[in-house]
């Protein structure tokens, strides 16, 4: 490290074998406590903490400083490193075998009293967190996570640069890109009543740099979309965006490998599992009832209907004729009351389901259920059998639209067989995603952006419904960290896609007209990827929020409470950017009582 003028050492640096050095630290008073006239400080710096021994005789700093020696002033000390007295050492501080015994103490920064502990047991509210961002970064958790972030990058950048790719810096004020979100949006002065969009991501340049000839890309980029908050979503976040020239799925997949690795080796000097398990679409979806797997626990989702081919049962029944499926999970010994087992179905309910058929088999195989009176003795043993299910067990049965099974089964699954507190990773790649996925209301949604290559064009356009695309997610511990695909490089391709999306010839051409020119000049065939940086190292992390791992992250109502974004701007901003407010807006503002033009 370069030298400081301010500091000799860092103040969690000092060790036994610094005993007898004179040493000039400087940070924060972390702790102080008063023993008889002698002052002991905890001083903290960005390397960790240094015991201080204040010794009134000794120091020069006078009586009166001393005393108003308080919490989180920023503090020069000067002094000699010596072992601590016996009995005394601290086993569980890396400097606890030492402290200084300061010659001069210099106040460089008092510190007015604090809005909250910085201990580390104090449990703030959030908001206050985040009112105070600079503060709460003193402790360990956000200072552990603001230097796990840096490593994850650092890893990620080692990486690229070994694999020789290229880092390029791709433009925020750009044309709006198709990722499915909302654009955030940044008026022109220039052009009056013309816009920016932020990226949703680096996407569309990604492609023109391949088309540029760079056959290896890469960037830490910032990405914006204008959606909601979840634990997982930002609408301003960071991609480790890559994409490769003369690339297929197989190099992205290899490359992903080498990524996750060094990034687990990194934060915790642990190697992980290779190759990374690959699941298809349709398989993940059948046996977890979801794309993005949690591979930590088994509790797979077992498909009965064979089990039930010629049910009386009505409920069962009516589902197979339907086409629909019977699928259940073996929940293991729940040791549910009847109440615990209500619930569930409750629950099940509230997730979609018409009911769900709880099972819990007895000692000799027999099974107690509402329904066993139903169910043939055949019915039951198939049941038992295909679960792998022992005496104890309570086994989980829904029957309904495919659909439905694997959302509600997913959850329960998840719900029942998430191991709390685990500090396993299970990494997969989910392959073989479908083109269009059904969405929320039934209608078709494009499972990835317009520029995915299909599996086979011909037959997306004759039958969208079903087809498959060359893309691919990679999945840790149940949240998808990154997506990406093999690329579209022929324009007719490209202009096919649109149409089948739903996208006009016009509206193509008028949106993306200059891509699919591009396109048009020798593009290689190239794939490429994305991982979600917050989310990786906050799982990584054990962090339940990406907010733990931003510096200065936006609330769930997209507001920052440390700089007060967003915030209105003047009249004259407005009035140069050829921008008016409109009425029923200025009207709320009226209401608040401050419209600046009422
Ligand atoms: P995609 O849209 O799947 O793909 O995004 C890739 C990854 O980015 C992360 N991510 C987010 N993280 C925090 N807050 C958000 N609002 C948010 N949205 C996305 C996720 C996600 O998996 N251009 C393509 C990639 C490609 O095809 O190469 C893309 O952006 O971890
Ligand atoms: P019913 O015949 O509607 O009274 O339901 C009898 C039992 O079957 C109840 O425990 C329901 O929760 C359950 N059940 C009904 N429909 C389904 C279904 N589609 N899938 C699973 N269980 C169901």
């Amino acid at each position: 490290m370069a030298s400081q003028l301010m500091k000799t050492d860092g103040a969690g640096t000092l060790r036994a074998g610094d005993v007898g050095r004179d040493v000039v630290l400087a940070g924060w008073v972390a702790r102080r406590r008063d023993h008889g006239g002698v002052i002991f400080l905890d001083l903290r710096d960005a390397s960790g903490f240094a015991q201080v021994v204040v010794n009134p005789e000794d120091a020069p700093a006078s009586e009166e400083d001393l005393r108003g020696l308080r919490l989180e002033y920023c503090l020069q000390v000067e002094g000699l490193v010596r072992p601590r007295p016996e009995g005394t050492v601290n086993t569980d501080l890396p400097t606890g075998a030492v402290e200084v015994v300061a010659k001069t103490l210099t106040v460089l920064s008092p510190s007015d009293p604090l809005p909250f502990q910085l201990d580390e047991r104090a449990d703030v509210e959030e908001a206050k967190r985040l009112e105070y961002r600079y503060l709460d970064m003193r402790r360990s958790r956000m200072a552990e996570n603001l230097r796990a972030r840096s490593q994850a990058i650092k890893a990620m950048r080692r990486v690229m640069d070994d694999e020789g790719f290229l880092e390029v810096e791709t433009p925020t004020l750009i044309a709006s890109t198709p990722e499915g979100a909302r654009d955030m949006l940044v008026p022109s002065r220039l052009r009056k009543g013309q816009f920016y969009a932020l990226p949703q991501s680096p996407q569309l340049f990604k492609q023109l740099l391949m088309i540029g000839g760079v056959e290896r890309y890469y960037q830490i980029a910032k990405c914006y979309r204008d959606e909601d908050f979840r634990a997982d979503r930002q609408v301003e976040f960071a991609q480790l965006d890559f994409e490769g020239a003369f690339w297929g799925q197989d190099d992205v997949l290899a490359t992903l490998e080498l990524i996750s690795s060094a990034v687990v080796e990194e934060l915790r000097g642990e190697a992980i599992d290779l190759p990374i398990r690959r699941l298809t679409y349709q398989d993940a979806m059948a046996r977890f009832g979801t794309d993005k797997p949690d591979l930590r626990f088994g509790m797979e989702i077992t498909d009965l209907g064979s089990a039930f081919a010629s049910t009386e049962f009505q409920a069962f029944a009516g589902v197979l004729e339907a086409g629909g499926s019977i699928r259940g999970i073996n929940g293991g010994e729940l040791g549910l009351a009847r109440s615990g087992l209500d619930a569930l179905v409750a629950r099940a309910q509230e997730l979609g389901a018409k009911g769900l058929v709880w099972m819990v088999v007895e000692d000799g195989g027999t099974v107690r259920s509402p329904v066993a009176k139903f169910l043939s003795d055949t019915e039951q043993a198939a049941v038992v059998e295909k679960l792998g299910a022992g005496p104890g067990d309570t086994l989980l049965i829904v029957a309904d639209r495919d659909r439905t099974v694997s959302k509600v089964l997913g959850e329960l699954r998840l719900e029942i067989g998430q191991p709390e507190g685990s500090d396993d990773l299970a990494f997969a790649f989910i392959v073989d995603f479908p083109v269009f996925e059904v969405g929320e209301h039934g209608g078709l949604v494009p499972a990835h952006h317009p520029f995915t290559a299909p599996a086979d064009v011909d037959d997306l356009v004759a039958h969208p419904e079903t087809a498959l695309s060359r893309s691919y997610d990679l999945v840790l511990n149940g949240s998808e960290l990154g997506s990406g695909s093999v690329r579209i490089h022929d324009p007719g391709t490209q202009a096919k896609v649109f149409e089948v999306m739903g996208i006009s010839d016009e509206d193509a051409e008028a949106r993306f007209g200059w891509f699919l020119e591009a396109l048009r000049y020798g593009t290689p065939p190239h794939a490429g990827f994305a991982i979600g940086i917050d989310r990786m190292v906050s799982i990584l992390q054990g962090e339940p929020n990406i907010r733990e791992i931003i510096p200065f992250p936006k609330t769930q109502t997209g507001a920052d409470p440390l700089t007060g974004s967003p915030s209105r701007v003047t009249e004259d901003q407005l009035f140069e950017l050829g921008i008016d407010v409109r009425p029923e807006v200025r009207k709320a503002w009226a209401e608040e009582g401050d419209d600046p033009l009422a």
